[in-house]
């Protein structure tokens, strides 16, 4: 088997992880901030570290299948660059901030930066918004 023919599995398991990797990320939100002693306890002490560890792991498995790589491709830098920020302040929202504003803040913007990664992955370019605004005026879909 040539490991180009893992390429739509890959691409699948990737972004499946990405969905997960989100709705883990809403609701610990959603518990960060109105429960927040069922943080960090049993499952979801391993399952979050898990799936990003799997989304990251298939991301640079589909950069060797189609030879494309961060630092070469803009939109491959910009998609890094953007996990590293979301990876920061999702730490700063559950493990800094002090306040519950502050808390809200970090969780919100992460949710911004995950939405800027996914534009950036579908438009492949580090810059999406032209492009989804011609998307939008063509009245087509974005994926
Ligand atoms: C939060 C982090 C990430 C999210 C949400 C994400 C999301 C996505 C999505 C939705 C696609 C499918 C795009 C399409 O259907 O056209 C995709 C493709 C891809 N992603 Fe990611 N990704 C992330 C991180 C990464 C990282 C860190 C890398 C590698 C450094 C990476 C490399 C790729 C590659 C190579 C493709 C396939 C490109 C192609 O088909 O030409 N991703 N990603």
């Amino acid at each position: 088997m040539e490991p180009y023919e893992l390429y739509p599995a890959l691409k699948h398991a990737h972004v499946a992880a990405a969905a997960t990797s989100w709705l883990l990320f809403l609701v610990r939100g959603l518990w960060l901030l109105r429960t927040p002693w069922r943080l960090h306890r049993g499952w979801d002490r391993v399952v979050p570290h898990t799936v990003d560890t799997l989304l990251l792991a298939f991301g640079l498995l589909l950069a060797w299948i189609t030879a494309q790589w961060p630092f070469v491709q803009p939109w491959l830098t910009a998609k890094l660059g953007g996990l590293l920020l979301y990876i920061a302040v999702g730490l700063y929202a559950f493990r800094a901030a002090r306040t519950r504003a502050a808390r809200a803040a970090g969780w919100l913007a992460a949710q911004g930066i995950f939405a800027y990664i996914v534009l950036v992955a579908l438009s492949r370019d580090p810059l999406p918004v032209p492009w989804l605004l011609e998307r939008a005026a063509a009245g087509l879909p974005i994926h």
